[in-house]
């Protein structure tokens, strides 16, 4: 059940344990509707921590009539009550952040040192670190990667060369200074401008920096709520993705320790984001795509263009092969299904429930690309309900052929699936079990 309190009935007594930790993760290429659960989930919660990434995340919210686009502030926000966290793991480009907050300041959503917390110890996107982005993938030619061109790589790896500027950087002129002047990267006529402005975004930054990882720590101890929200998705995880076809980070659940500085058994409950169907943005094997009608009415029913880029996501079918893979990477016990709407005038709908490849029929991923690459899917066909379930609040006002295609992905992964998103809108969501 998902509570938030777990009761054990021992020989002691009845005991009640805290099950305040949630970890929310992608399980796919991203873009799976991450932004909208963690808004929905953050209504009963304390604290909302983003653990990795950058502003290569585009997470949308959609409350009544307005949108919020959501790059590195998490989605926890919108809640007056909820205090937001940047951890550690995440990479910050401060120019980013602080137009990001002024942007929600004119939506109505001010933010003040009380609501906004920034690790001290996470690293800080340089001018330079876009520029290297863009260059290293104009020199790729024929892999490109099709990155958010954002300079996410570029610090992820002056972070482990320790080269890297982090944010308490900012807040002393002589050491970031210091730091500028030994960067591997950096022009010497840029130092002056890139200081100037660096300590600048410092100035509009320290109300918000702290030690993260012991404010955390001091929430869970005192029962506090958590949810700790991934960006990107399982697919793209640097080590357990599609490589080189990957973001430079750990999206994955067990980066929520190293990326919000708690251990491992603090967390309670992993929640995997899934979209009834597929897509990917960028460049890499994507067994499931489709490229007519179908590709087409899937981008333009789920109006699948980046958050981050505007680019056309690629679209195709559910693939369980993929999903297998994420539930055991990161040890997901509940699923929240998105998007089932956009398959609504579908006549038959696939799902991929394993591959034929050159070394034969698998079910399981295959670590080894080329042979992702060359997978072709098998697929079951279900049918379609070809109505329009956009406004059904309810799992038994859904049609059969819709609960169907809901129990049916259950059934396969074997996880439950704890709510169904319907439409954009907070309101347009079904809860199949108690938040
Ligand atoms: P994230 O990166 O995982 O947070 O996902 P994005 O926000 O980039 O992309 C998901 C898009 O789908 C956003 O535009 C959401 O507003 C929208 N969305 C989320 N859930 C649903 C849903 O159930 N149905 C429909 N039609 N749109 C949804
Ligand atoms: P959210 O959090 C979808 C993809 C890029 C590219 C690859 C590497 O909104 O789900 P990067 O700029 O990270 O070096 O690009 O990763 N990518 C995403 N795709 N959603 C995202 O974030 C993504 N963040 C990065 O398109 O293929
Ligand atoms: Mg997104």
């Amino acid at each position: 059940m998902w509570n938030t309190h777990l009761q054990l009935t021992t020989q002691w007594g009845i005991l009640n344990y805290a099950m305040s930790v949630k970890v929310i993760v992608g399980t796919q290429w991203g873009d799976e509707g991450k932004g909208k659960i963690t808004d929905i989930l953050a209504e009963k919660m304390d604290y909302v921590v983003r653990y990795q990434g950058g502003n290569n995340a585009g997470h949308t919210v959609v409350v009544g009539e307005s949108t919020f686009k959501l790059h590195l502030i998490p989605s926890g926000i919108l809640y007056q009550s909820v205090v937001s966290v940047i951890g550690n793991g995440v990479v910050i480009d401060p120019g980013v952040l602080l137009n990001e907050i002024d942007t929600l300041a004119q939506q109505g959503i001010h933010i003040d040192a009380n609501r906004l917390k920034i690790s001290s110890i996470a690293h800080v996107i340089l001018p330079v670190h876009r520029s290297m982005d863009s260059q290293q993938e104009s020199r790729r030619r024929e892999e490109k990667i099709g990155t958010t061109g954002r300079g996410i790589g570029p610090c992820y790896t002056d972070k482990v060369s320790r080269v890297g500027v982090r944010v308490m950087d900012l807040l002393c002129n002589d050491r970031l200074a210091s730091r500028l002047k030994k960067h591997p990267h950096m022009v010497d006529e840029d130092i002056d401008q890139v200081l100037a402005d660096y300590a600048d975004f410092g100035k509009r930054l320290a109300p918000f920096v702290v030690d993260t990882s012991l404010l955390i720590n001091q929430a869970i101890s005192s029962g506090k709520r958590i949810i700790m929200e991934g960006a990107q998705g399982t697919m793209l995880d640097v080590d357990h993705g599609t490589y080189p076809f990957v973001t430079s980070s750990n999206p994955i659940s067990g980066a929520a320790c190293i990326g919000a500085g708690i251990g491992p058994h603090k967390i309670d409950q992993v929640i995997g984001v899934t979209k009834a169907y597929s897509t990917r943005v960028g460049e890499g094997p994507f067994p499931t795509e489709e490229f007519g009608d179908v590709s087409e009415y899937l981008r333009t029913k789920g109006c699948e263009f980046g958050t981050t880029t505007s680019r056309p996501r690629r679209c195709g079918w559910l693939d369980l092969v993929v999903l297998r893979y994420a539930v055991r990477i990161n040890g997901i016990t509940e699923i929240c299904l998105t998007k089932l709407d956009v398959l609504d005038d579908l006549k038959t709908i696939k799902v991929c429930t394993g591959y034929d490849t050159p070394n034969g029929r698998i079910e399981e991923f295959p670590l080894d690309l080329d042979v992702f690459s060359e997978a072709k899917p098998i697929y079951d066909e279900l049918p379609g309900w070809e109505s329009d379930i956009s406004q059904c609040t309810n799992f038994d006002d859904l049609p059969l052929n819709a609960k169907s295609y809901v129990k049916y992905i259950s059934n396969v992964l074997g996880v439950h699936i704890s709510l169904v998103s319907v439409g954009s809108n907070r309101k347009q969501t079904i809860h199949l079990l108690q938040h």
